[in-house]
């Protein structure tokens, strides 16, 4: 038995192209194994804990729950409409998951792999709080770039323990934050040096993952598992802390298992089942490095495999979404009515499982039109158009060498799916497409039909053997197409073995086909093009004179006053010098209008005058965007007002 799992989405947001490639080849990878005839549990759910969630929930004004729940629904849309089909999807929210968390974090504490210590940790005293992960940047204490507080997501992408991050700045109010003593937990990583030497030596998987897991063997430094805030898994020595979201998110693997079968103790502690985790690269350290640890000092099963994806670029940028830097497959992929076999099929044929995709709308469509259906999708129909127009009804004779061909594309699938290797497997798929091809067009049956009619039905018996073999061959890639298709040759796909293929009926009935695949138009990536191109934040480069252009002045605030009907929009009185100017400004959030009178700030002075809400404004003031709240910018020191800025 096998059981496959997906890293857990992160019930902050919705699902990019990039989380696709975990899920869409582990739902391959599983309906070939099914296919292969293998006894297989694909499980995932959502990952709900952590401090992202509980600052975007209060961004969005919810509840952390309400958040997660919003997601969750998201996420099983999403999957639904690929045909990504979980045997189970849980939440890591669920009682069920919060037990089995402590019985495990219990066990580690038990087998003494757990000790406190006191630390100093980054906190606001103006929020009255300690600031964990995500509510603290800085400045990371390897690389220097600015980073967030349990990763520089920047610089180096390392993992940042808790009190490392320099500068801290609470994420909150903006405010400078102290260091200040706590007591937390830690887990005794250190002492899993040798066995995770040992064990990255036989775990199977993908080699960029695990070459990189061995490196990073040399440089363990004990876990910090405990964090102070109120959202998540208590932790059982101190319910005033919560468990780090790491070490509960991958409990959900077993979980959710637990929640789907009786055989969970057989997998998870007898280790009777084969265990393969899927996973993108960026989450390699939490697998093969904390993951196996816990598992081990809690005295359950290791995983046998990690099948760590490349990661996904967009237009050869890292995804990020404060950039623009994301294609999101409900809001445009799903909603421009694209065909999800499209995407599954580039997912796993663009290039090795292992090396880093850049995904383009263009690439994007040229795979599309000229592979799935230039080469396969037009073979498929023009066999079935003939078969049904001509014939109707084939009486199966088929040649050894056509059989010898299919069986050869089905050692090289094997083989490849078994190796992860999701594009040796496709493109031998397009391979047996294109061969078919050659052979209709060479035997010329349309010719044939005219003088031996017999002798074209045996062309035809051939290519439906082909066309039934790449049905079935391709049904875990694309599955609701193929399961139209094999329709029409009155083929149960679903049910398939990969073994079928290598069966010959002794006649086949036709029904009329219906085109399997649509064409992608060129103005339609056009529209898809721009809203991406549209969102890219980046900004060109510029000439000084460009630079000069700006007229940047201190200004000095007269006077301040909310907007009607507005909560975000103060009109101001700004001395700048030479007049006194009207402008507003979206700070009405964080600032009283009280509290600004007589401050100092920097005013772009010749910037095109505009009506905001019926309200005249002539310039504009210039913050830091914190997180949607406006940070302004004020002189060093006291100038007069109207001093220039350059
Ligand atoms: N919640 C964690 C995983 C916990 S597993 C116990 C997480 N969530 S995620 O939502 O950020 O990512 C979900 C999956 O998508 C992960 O397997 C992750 O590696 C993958 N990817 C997310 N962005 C990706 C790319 N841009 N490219 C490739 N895969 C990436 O990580
Ligand atoms: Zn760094």
């Amino acid at each position: 038995m096998k059981l496959v799992t997906c890293g857990l989405p992160y019930a902050n947001g919705k699902l990019h192209i990039g989380h696709m490639r975990t899920y869409i080849p582990a739902d391959v990878y599983v309906r070939f194994l099914r296919m292969m005839n293998e006894k297989v549990i694909f499980i995932c759910g959502s990952d709900c804990h952590g401090t992202p969630i509980v600052v975007n929930a209060e961004r969005e004004g919810l509840k952390p729950e309400e958040l997660v729940e919003k997601y969750h629904e998201h996420f099983l849309r999403v999957f639904k409409e690929l045909a990504v089909e979980f045997d189970f999807f849980g939440k890591t929210t669920e009682k069920y998951h919060h037990e089995r968390t402590r019985e495990i974090v219990n066990r580690l504490i038990e087998n003494g792999y757990v000790y406190s210590k006191e630390i100093e940790l980054a906190y606001c005293e103006s929020c009255k709080r300690f600031l964990p992960d995500r509510y603290v940047e800085g400045i990371c204490p390897y690389c220097k770039t600015p980073a967030r507080g349990d990763e520089c997501d920047q610089g180096c992408g390392r993992h940042l323990e808790p009190g490392e991050i320099l500068e801290p700045r609470c994420k909150i109010c903006g405010n400078r934050a102290v260091f200040k003593k706590r007591t937390h937990y830690f887990f005794k990583l250190t002492a899993f040096q040798e066995f995770l030497k040992e064990y990255l030596s036989r775990v199977s998987g993908t080699e960029n993952a695990i070459n990189y897991a061995k490196e990073w063997v040399n440089n363990l430094r004990d876990w910090c598992i405990t964090r102070d805030l109120e959202w998540g898994v208590k932790f059982p020595l101190d319910e005033s802390l919560v468990l780090y979201v790491w070490v509960d998110a991958p409990i959900g693997y077993i979980s959710f298992t637990e929640q789907l079968t009786n055989d969970w103790k057989k997998i998870w502690i007898d280790g009777e089942a084969e265990i393969i985790h899927f996973i993108g690269l960026d989450i390699a350290y939490h697998h093969c490095i904390f993951w196996p640890s816990m598992l081990k000092a809690a005295g359950y099963a290791l995983p046998s495999a990690v099948v760590a994806s490349g990661m996904v670029k967009v237009e050869g940028k890292t995804f990020s979404k404060s950039r623009g830097y994301v294609v999101w497959v409900e809001d445009e992929y799903l909603k421009a009515s694209l065909n999800p076999d499209y995407l599954r099929y580039y997912i796993v044929n663009y290039t090795s499982h292992e090396k880093d995709l850049n995904f383009s709308w263009d690439t994007f469509k040229e795979k599309v039109n000229n592979e799935i259906i230039a080469t396969f999708g037009n073979f498929l129909f023009r066999i079935l158009s003939f078969a049904w127009k001509n014939f109707g009804k084939i009486k199966m004779e088929v040649d050894g060498e056509i059989m010898e061909k299919i069986s050869m594309t089905r050692e090289r699938i094997v083989e490849a799916i078994k190796k992860w290797e999701f594009k040796v497997a496709t493109d031998a798929i397009m391979e047996l497409a294109s061969f078919g091809n050659s052979y209709f067009q060479n035997s010329k049956p349309w010719d044939l039909i005219k003088y031996d009619k017999d002798k074209a039905m045996k062309v035809v018996a051939n290519a439906l053997q082909l066309v039934k073999a790449l049905v079935i061959f391709s049904y875990p890639v694309m599955p609701k197409s193929m399961e139209k298709i094999a329709k029409s040759i009155g083929l149960d796909v679903r049910t398939c073995s990969i073994d079928d293929v290598m069966k010959i009926d002794d006649e086949v009935v036709i029904s009329k086909p219906e085109i399997p695949f649509e064409k992608i138009e060129d103005e339609e990536i056009e529209k898809l093009k721009k809203s991406l191109f549209d969102r890219f934040a980046e900004k060109p480069e510029i000439s000084i004179e460009e630079f000069r252009k700006l007229d940047i002045r201190i200004g000095k605030i007269l006077d301040a006053k909310k907007i009607e009907k507005s909560k975000k929009l103060l009109k101001l009185l700004v001395d700048i010098g030479d007049e006194k100017r009207q402008l507003v400004a979206g700070i009405a959030e964080n600032h009283r209008p009280e509290d600004l009178i007589g401050k100092l700030v920097v005013v772009i002075a010749n910037l095109k005058p505009a009506k905001i809400m019926g309200v005249e404004s002539k310039g504009m003031i210039l913050a830091a965007d914190v997180g949607g709240k406006a940070v302004l910018l004020v002189p060093e020191k006291e100038v007069a007002a109207g001093t220039k800025v350059k």
